[in-house]
This record gives C-alpha cells, structure tokens and sequence, in this order.
C-alpha cells in the first residue's frame, strides 16, 4: 500500500522531528517524510532531517510581508513536494486561518500538555503553577484557534516533587516521541476519522495499559 506523505514544519531543535524520521525509516510504517521546512535556516532540526536524506526548505518568514504571503510560500512548497498531510513539530509560527482551513483535517500538532489546559507557551510552567498531578501531551487536528482542534493521541506523565519547568518538559518530551509516531501511524493506516470536535479511532482494542494515579497508592510511606 502506498505510504502517506508528510511534510513536516519545524523551528528549532526538531527532537520530535527526530521521533518522526525514526519511525519513518522502520519497515511497514504507513507514512513517510517527504520534506521537511524550517522557518529559521539555524534550526537543529534541518541537520536531523538531512542526516535522514530527506529534502528540506527554509522558508524565512522575516522574507515576507504579511503572514498570508509567508503561509502562501509554504503551501506551495508542500504541495510541490506531494504531502497529503502536515506535521507542526515546534514550529514557533501561527498561521493563518486561511491555511490553516485549507490544510482541515490534514494538518497536526503536537501541545505539551493535556489540552485543552495549558494552551500557548510554557504550558509546562503552566502545569506547575496550576499544581495539577498528573501533565502529558497532545496530538490533535489544527483549527484556526491555537492549539485547539480535535484530539488524536494523548499520553500522560506525573508531576514530581520537586520539578521545575524544565525537569518536567523532559519527562513531558519522551511521552511526546511515542505519541507523535503513534498519531501519525494511525492517520497513515486509515483509522482515524473525525466528527466536528471528537476523532474516531476504528480497529482499537480494549487498553491493555493500566490506570495512572498519582502519586501511586503504593508509594506512600
Ligand atoms: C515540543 O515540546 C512540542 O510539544 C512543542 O514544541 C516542542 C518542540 O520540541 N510544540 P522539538 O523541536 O520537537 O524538540
């Protein structure tokens, strides 16, 4: 069966890029990764992505007049390079509604947190300041409204005592390099369809993984 094509849009250092390209190069995985287009050409993630010998552009935002011109320079570049779907992976740019609608239901982001709490930046600072136990990460559909959109994939991580923003983005990050691929496998297998706010995931199982309570039961002196 013929592979899915991703683009993949990124602005720094491409950590989930990484996840994807990985993914990517295991044999009978549904999709593949047909460019990659960094907004900054100092982007770590670049380097990520020709060490896999896939294309990549950078495409400058500073280098246009308005949003909607930039917007237009990486759709061209998408369809040009034939992606079916798109991938925001730290991409540090918002886009306009007019691509956002014209990618619908094509087009992905990964959130560092249980959307929809914590939306727009530091959600990680965000999570701790809230006080909530239990953090995590999101796939999801992109709309117009940042990070909103109907939720594919989410993985959770505990709070710790004791974390900073820092120490808890990691621990978020390696929930964020399983969730990716995974959201991706199952858009590129065809399970995943989507009715107004909710995705429907076809051929699922019962969960085989346990229940997250935090802190655990058993770890209370
Ligand atoms: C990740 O935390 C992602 O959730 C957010 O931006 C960060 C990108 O990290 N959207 P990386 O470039 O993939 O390492």
């Amino acid at each position: 069966m013929a592979r899915l094509k991703a683009g993949v849009l990124i602005s720094g250092s491409g950590t989930n890029l990484q996840a994807l390209l990985d993914a990517a190069g295991v044999p009978n995985y549904p999709a593949e990764i047909v460019l990659v287009v960094s907004n900054s050409g100092d982007a770590p993630g670049l380097e990520r992505a020709r060490t896999a010998g896939v294309p990549t552009r950078v495409i400058d935002h500073r280098d246009f007049s308005d949003r909607a011109a930039f917007d237009g320079a990486l759709g061209s570049a998408l369809r040009d390079a034939g992606c079916e779907l798109v991938c925001l992976a730290g991409f540090m740019r918002l886009l306009t509604a007019g691509f956002v609608e014209s990618w619908r239901d094509r087009l992905i982001n990964i959130h560092p947190s249980l959307l929809p709490s914590f939306k727009g930046l530091d959600a990680q600072a965000q999570a701790l300041a809230a006080g909530v136990r239990i953090a995590g990460c999101t796939v999801h559909f992109v709309r117009p409204e940042m990070d909103s959109g109907p939720i594919i994939v989410q993985g959770a991580a505990p709070v710790l005592e004791g974390d900073d923003a820092a120490s808890l983005a990691a621990r978020i990050l390696q929930v964020e390099h399983r969730i990716y691929p995974l959201a991706l496998r199952l858009i590129g297998e065809g399970r995943v369809s989507v009715d107004g706010d909710v995705v429907t995931i076809a051929g699922g199982r019962p969960a085989a993984t346990g229940t997250l309570i935090w802190p655990a039961e058993n770890a209370l002196a």
